[in-house]
């Protein structure tokens, strides 16, 4: 069947979940490959609450490609969007849907134009990992409509190309992005460290502070840093190789304790970082800090952790309860200090597990 002849459209429908890295990735080696100057290691969301929703279409009759992220036309000449696509394109392979009477051969993937649809069920750009979810849904999607037969590795260094964070959302559970060596960026990917049944007793708590946008990008934000701070030289290269093995063992032994030492001493000094760029980056805010301090008094008087709490570059709080019964005292605790309808800027909560890779499609 010759695929100009025809007025069909091949469409494919995934769902993938955000992460929320527990040792943080923050500056890069090479910009344009997206490497990182360390390892970091992140938990993958339950993708009820916070995931990415992607279609792809192809069709003889689309002129050019065209992507609408919530609903909006955005553009699509940006570099990272061109890399990933390139990279899929050139893996693609025959597909047939006998169901729908559509032959799509290797060679035709190269003249056909796509259209993207990406939606976010929580806020964009507002630090909760929205690019992480939504460039590895769309390269998930992507290999799917294609038929690549490539394994989650080696999508995940492709996704790395589009966010570095995106790469390990490719998986569920804990997941590891190795930094890798080569200068082609081929040992950069992610690798699962233990699936989303394992330590299935944590409980993710996010509190909405703001759903602006940030206003320093990470991209810039890191590119800043990574120019002007020495901390981030010392922390890349003494500090998080040896977190790095310390939070393996945590997550391996199911040691809560460690877990959150780890989780909140690695956020503060990616805050810390951030601070010691120039000029200075903010990304919490004063409900940060406070939130900060509510968690630190509440597990110094437990004598163990009973939450962890991270912020990625805004100032939202992702908490990690160790349990159900933590994780009630926690919003307890949160309802308490940040009573509904108050005059504080804490405006919403998000409760869930983490979870794994969903094909919606
Ligand atoms: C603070 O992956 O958004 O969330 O690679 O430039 O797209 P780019 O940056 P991005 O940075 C995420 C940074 C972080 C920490 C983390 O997720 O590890």
């Amino acid at each position: 069947m010759a695929v100009e002849a025809e007025k069909w459209v091949h469409m494919v429908t995934a769902q993938t979940p955000t992460n929320i890295a527990v040792i943080k990735y923050w500056g890069k080696r090479d910009e344009t490959l997206i490497l990182p100057v360390n390892d970091s290691i992140s938990v993958t969301l339950d993708p009820d609450h916070l995931c990415t929703i992607t279609t792809v279409a192809v069709s003889p009759s689309f002129d050019r490609d065209r992507m609408w992220l919530n609903g909006k036309e955005i553009s699509l000449s940006g570099g990272r969007f061109q890399s990933c696509l390139r990279e899929i394109r050139s893996r693609a392979s025959d597909v047939e849907d006998e169901e729908n009477g559509i032959k799509i051969a290797k060679k035709d993937w190269e003249k056909l134009h796509l259209h993207i649809a990406s939606y976010n069920n929580f806020p964009t750009a507002a630090g909760l990992a929205s690019s992480a979810a939504g460039l590895a849904c769309l390269v998930f999607s992507l290999a799917k409509l294609m038929n690549v037969k490539e394994d989650q590795s080696k999508l995940s260094a492709i996704a790395r190309q589009g966010s570095g964070s995106a790469c390990r959302s490719l998986y569920g559970g804990f997941v590891k992005w190795i930094m890798g060596k080569d200068e082609d960026g081929r040992d950069s990917l992610a690798v699962q460290l233990a699936d989303e049944k394992h330590w299935d007793d944590l409980v993710i708590i996010i509190a909405v502070v703001s759903s602006r946008q940030k206003e320093t990008s990470s991209t810039t934000g890191m590119r800043e840093t990574v120019e002007t701070s020495l901390l981030l030289k010392h922390r890349a290269k003494e500090i998080v190789p040896k977190r790095i093995l310390k939070m393996e063992e945590a997550i391996k032994n199911r040691d809560f304790t460690s877990f959150a030492q780890l989780t909140c001493a690695d956020s503060n000094q990616f805050h810390a970082v951030c601070l010691d760029t120039s000029p200075p980056i903010f990304y919490m805010n004063d409900t940060s800090h406070r939130i900060i301090s509510i968690v630190e008094k509440w597990n110094r008087s437990e004598g163990t952790p009973q939450v962890a709490y991270t912020f990625d570059a805004g100032p939202n709080a992702v908490m990690i309860a160790r349990d159900r019964k933590a994780a009630t005292l926690l919003l307890q605790r949160l309802l308490f200090y940040f009573p509904p309808n108050s005059d504080t800027d804490l405006n919403n909560y998000i409760v869930g597990d983490k979870s794994i890779l969903q094909d919606a499609g």
